[in-house]
């Protein structure tokens, strides 16, 4: 599996290996040319866990007023139109994605992943552990 970088936060780790797994896994049926439907399938399993990562960690930051939130939420955003756009991608091809395109398919998805662990969620776990900054902090 691709090694993502930790936060230290357990439920955002937990949630980011699943994510990745399937990615993964979403990346092997396509590469494998299985079954259109099982790649696609795939695909809105990789929405789903996403949609709802998002979610928890949007409620969580909002509970704590995190001040960086909508910049936050504006790149969870990329990366679901990102799916979106691959998924009608797929579901517009008649032929296989050859193996090599696959490759570079997950990897960009999975550095989209790396990029958005080290530079949004590691600072918010960050910035929880450190008591965060807003008065309104519940307790
Ligand atoms: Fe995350
Ligand atoms: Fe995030």
């Amino acid at each position: 599996m691709i090694p993502l970088p930790r936060t230290g936060h357990a439920q955002m780790d937990g949630e980011h290996q699943t994510l990745i797994h399937w990615l993964e896994t979403a990346a092997a049926r396509i590469g494998d040319a299985a079954p259109l439907d099982e790649a696609l399938y795939a695909i809105d399993v990789v929405r789903h866990l996403a949609c709802s990562h998002f979610d928890d960690e949007r409620i969580e930051m909002h509970a704590w007023s995190y001040p960086r939130l909508v910049d936050h939420e504006r790149d969870h955003r990329e990366l679901l139109n990102a799916l979106e756009g691959l998924r009608r991608e797929l579901a517009a091809r008649e032929d296989a994605i050859d193996g090599a395109s696959c490759a570079a398919l997950r990897d960009r998805l999975a550095s989209w992943m790396l990029t958005h662990i080290i530079e949004h969620d590691q600072p918010y776990a960050e910035w929880l552990r450190s008591g965060g900054e807003a008065p309104s902090r519940p307790r």
